[in-house]
């Protein structure tokens, strides 16, 4: 029998999850945390992170235009009391990470060197180069590592989670579902375990691979939304999805190198290939308008000309400071034989965040009891229909601190849970021969969503991609009944349901805000 109990079982080892568990461990050092994560310990969305964490630090800012700007970016659907809870929570959630040993950029007066990205009024972004992701996450393992109540387990594989349906004779009411954990699969064994909590929390990051051009990386398949949505959690606004108007010009390439956005609040400039600074004609803000905007203006200019990417211009830009912010950046151009001080860098827009998922209240809870998310696989309602640049991170550093006073607070109902919960049934599945069908499965997924349910949209193009995705979805779960499940498989089927539920969220909404653009909707 392999069932393993904890107080709290932390799906994903990215910022959302290792905040999630450092609070909680420290606030209830008797009570057991497992982490489960299906990489090694780091992979995540959160590693990756170029631009930082924006928060309110200088005295000429104000919380005011910080949530000002996050509702106008967000094309205001944005819940206020959700923007105005993040944004004054900010500065101590950065505090403390600061005091974990995270290390932010100075400037040579001492105070934090504060960037700017697009549809921030002003500087307000504390980074670290341009690896603030790799740096945070650096920060959050040592502190996850001293802590003696915290177990995490890399190469375990989440599938489903574990709820009253899973009860034998149990009557499930749609409205009163429990979460009692997760069914894992144990990727050294290729055994599914059955790991038992108290409390389940959602941290499974993004869902950038249900596109073929993504700035996510490999692990980015919406696991966790897709078991949310299969347990029937209440899922909200999927179909805004942000595409990152910069991503390096690589076809093929997946993940796509990010040149963060950072670049343009340095005063790099978007040019098409005629060298026109097209964003002037477009918007007031020119390259630093919101993201959904500046990435529309080039789905635009790349439709109008035929070209296949614009370009980013920082010729004119102080290489010295640059390659001191960036020197990552810097890095990876000069290896595809691109020297900024010259030459221009070919950019395109590639799939980057979603600001939907599963719907949480204030503290990040779920529709299902015990069942909690947080970071992107979340939707809060703090981005609206387009997620203000470096609001992410914020996110979940300020939900992980609420999530883990919810489960510290309610420390009396952190009992074993007493169901009779079945094992995993694998009985007559064998493992499958054909891998390549997997995999071209999922390639598909992924064309049909960057060929037809991109930046702009029309109603007949989602009805084909729907039709598509059926298709997918028949010959997937025809596999998944027989087969041995293995972790491409399950993907799969995850994308699968991300894709599909993109697809009908936006054929549902008939008014065109932020990030979703329909043709028919004008
Ligand atoms: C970037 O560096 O451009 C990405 C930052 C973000 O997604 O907020």
């Amino acid at each position: 029998m392999s069932y393993f109990h904890s107080d709290i079982l932390i799906l994903g080892s990215g910022v959302a999850g290792l905040t999630t568990a450092i609070l909680t461990a420290k606030a209830l050092p008797n009570k057991k945390i497992f982490i489960v994560t299906k990489a090694e310990k780091s992979e995540s969305n959160t590693k990756y992170a170029q631009g930082g964490i924006a928060a309110v630090w200088d005295k000429l800012d104000s919380f005011e235009d910080h949530i000002n700007d996050t509702i106008v970016a967000g094309d205001f659907i944005n819940d206020p009391e959700v923007v105005k809870m993040v944004i004054e929570d900010a500065p101590d959630c950065m505090k403390q990470l600061i005091e974990w040993g995270a290390d932010f950029d100075h400037n040579n007066k001492g105070d934090f060197d504060l960037g700017k990205e697009g549809g921030h009024s002003t500087h307000r972004i504390l980074h670290h180069k341009d690896i603030t992701g790799f740096e945070i996450e650096k920060t959050l393992l040592e502190q996850v590592n001293s802590l003696q109540n915290i177990s995490l387990l890399p190469f375990h594989f989440a599938i489903d989670l574990i709820t009253d349906h899973h009860i034998k004779n149990k009557f499930v009411s749609e409205d009163d579902i429990n979460c009692y954990g997760a069914y894992i699969l144990n990727e050294k064994t290729n055994k599914i375990e059955t790991f038992l909590a108290a409390k389940t929390v959602l941290a499974t990051g993004g869902t950038g691979q249900v596109y073929a051009s993504t700035t996510n990386p490999k692990v980015a398949t919406g696991d966790g939304v897709a078991m949310a949505y299969r347990a029937k959690a209440k899922l909200d606004e999927m179909e805004f999805v942000q595409f990152h108007p910069t991503a390096l010009f690589e076809p093929g390439e997946s993940p796509a190198f990010l040149i963060s956005e950072a670049v343009r609040g340095f005063g790099a400039f978007l040019r098409n290939k005629e060298g026109k600074r097209f964003m002037l004609d477009v918007d007031k803000r020119a390259e630093l308008a919101p993201r959904d905007i500046v990435a529309r203006a080039i789905d635009n200019e790349l439709n109008i000309s035929g070209e296949r990417n614009v370009y980013l211009d920082c010729t004119h830009l102080d290489y010295d400071a640059f390659i001191n912010h960036f020197p990552n950046i810097n890095d990876k151009c000069l290896s595809k034989g691109i020297d900024i001080r010259r030459d221009f860098i070919p950019v395109i827009p590639a799939s980057h965040y979603l600001c939907g998922g599963v719907s949480v209240n204030k503290k990040g809870q779920s529709s299902i009891d015990n069942l909690f998310a947080c970071g992107e696989c979340s939707r809060t309602g703090l981005h609206g229909a387009n997620r203000l640049a470096s609001n992410s991170l914020l996110e979940a550093l300020v939900y992980a601190k609420n999530i883990a006073q919810e489960i510290i607070d309610q420390k009396s109902s952190l009992k074993p849970v007493d169901k009779d919960i079945p094992e995993w049934d694998e009985e007559g599945t064998i493992i499958p021969e054909e891998l390549v069908l997997i995999s071209h499965n999922k390639k598909t997924v992924q064309n049909i969503m960057s060929d037809l349910v991109a930046i702009v949209r029309t109603d007949d193009r989602l009805k084909m991609a729907l039709d598509h995705l059926n298709y997918i979805y028949q010959d997937t779960e025809k596999l998944y009944l027989k087969s041995k499940l293995s972790p491409q498989l399950c993907e799969l089927r995850n994308l699968n349901a991300i894709a599909y539920l993109i697809v009908i969220q936006s054929l549902v909404r008939k008014e065109n805000k932020g990030a979703f653009y329909n043709l028919d909707n004008l």
